[in-house]
């Protein structure tokens, strides 16, 4: 059987071969912390099971080391409360809120932020402190600041944090505020999802510094923005080609709703397929277009919902080939994330990184191509 140290460096090993690991900080890092002190017991997916049920994985049993030194996330906490100890019988259901993050892409993130040494940075997001040590161990526990919002997540992470030999600063609160007792930082990093940028972000990080975030929705598509603080409440960036799925930041979250009742409407045919809104980009754009509706639904059979207006969308195979949509409700959904995802494809149907953002006292505007182009508000 492997020990923990044989199978961290096989996984630091993996990364370096796969390019993931490309400065030797952080490769040093990825080396050195111990993400069994972090992660403990975790939840595994029950292959095949509809709605995901998870089954608790505890110290000790076989796979648990192997599932640790993974490149894989590892939820933690389930709905809010449910952690693998609580769990009574073989699985629990419900939606992962906390985790650790596959250490691939929270390596590659550290990297991408472009901290230099003497660099201030606020993560948000601690989750089980993973990330956090890796921070720690790069750059020095004194110019690292975590916030998580859940304190029960909070403490297991500062005890684990503590263990490993780290002492960032740790704050429970809500990181979408920033850090009000933090002073200004260089680097803002979130481990998060956002439907929008915080406007307290935009004053706390200094002019010049960065800001490296998953942009998300209530559809749950996103995509990575590194952007530049250009003025005090002011930035701009572009998307990065890399996949991201955070979990949404608490206070961003879709809100409780009844169960969808479909509900006739007007009818009228469509050229668009609506399975381009399975593919990662042609989702995203759909979200920009209509941020405050959810999509359930797959392939021909796509489903739109606004929550704040009850307005619906359903498509389905048309009758004579092609599709036909239904909408109800005052806002049009289908007629925007046709518009939409009709100027994506007319620019070639770019994935994530041909699209930018942008946020001033206007707004905030993720853009096509250039600053000047197409683009669509983000719902402040
Ligand atoms: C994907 S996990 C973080 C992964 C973590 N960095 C790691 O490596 O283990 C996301 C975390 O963000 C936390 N979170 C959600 N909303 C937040 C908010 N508004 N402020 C701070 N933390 C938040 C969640 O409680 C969860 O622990």
């Amino acid at each position: 059987m492997s020990t923990p140290a044989e199978l961290r460096t096989a996984l630091a090993d993996r990364l370096a071969g796969d390019g993931v690991l490309t400065e030797p900080g952080w490769e040093s890092a990825a080396r050195a912390v111990p993400r069994e002190l972090f992660v403990g017991r975790y939840f595994a997916p029950v292959a095949g099971s509809v709605p995901t049920a998870y089954r608790p994985v505890r110290e000790g049993e076989p796979g648990w080391l192997e599932g640790i030194y993974s490149d894989e996330t590892l939820v933690t906490q389930l709905d809010g409360r449910i952690r693998p100890d609580d769990v009574a019988g073989e699985a629990a259901t419900g939606i992962p809120s906390s985790s650790s993050t596959l250490p691939s892409v929270v390596l590659r993130m550290w990297q991408q932020l472009g901290v230099e040494a003497g660099h201030r940075v606020l993560e948000v997001g601690t989750g089980t402190g993973y990330s956090t040590a890796l921070g720690a161990h790069r750059l020095g526990d004194a110019d690292l600041t975590s916030v998580e919002y859940d304190p029960v997540v909070g403490a297991a992470a500062a005890a684990a944090l503590k263990a490993a030999g780290f002492s960032p600063r740790l704050v429970i609160g809500d990181g979408l505020r920033g850090d009000p007792e933090g002073g200004r930082y260089d680097r803002l990093i979130a481990t998060c999802s956002v439907r929008y940028v915080p406007l307290p972000w935009l004053h706390q990080v200094r002019p010049g510094g960065r800001i490296l975030v998953t942009l998300s929705g209530w559809s749950y598509a996103n995509a990575l923005a590194l952007l530049e603080v250009t003025g005090p409440g002011e930035a701009t960036g572009r998307f990065l080609a890399d996949q991201s799925s955070f979990m949404i930041a608490r206070p961003h979250d879709r809100p409780p709703r009844p169960t969808l009742d479909l509900l006739p409407g007007e009818e009228r045919g469509t050229g668009l397929d609506p399975a381009v809104l399975d593919g990662r980009t042609g989702g995203w754009v759909a979200q920009l277009a209509v941020p405050g509706a959810i999509r359930t639904g797959v392939g021909e059979r796509q489903i739109l919902w606004d929550l704040a207006t009850g307005s619906q969308a359903r498509t389905a195979p048309g009758p004579d080939g092609g599709w036909a949509v239904t909408q109800r409700g005052p806002v049009r959904l289908w007629d925007r994330v046709e518009r939409a995802l009709r100027c994506w494809q007319a620019a070639g149907a770019p994935p994530q990184d041909g699209f930018g953002l942008t946020v001033s006292a206007a707004g905030q505007r993720v853009w096509l191509g250039a600053e000047a182009g197409p683009g669509w508000d983000l719902p402040i």
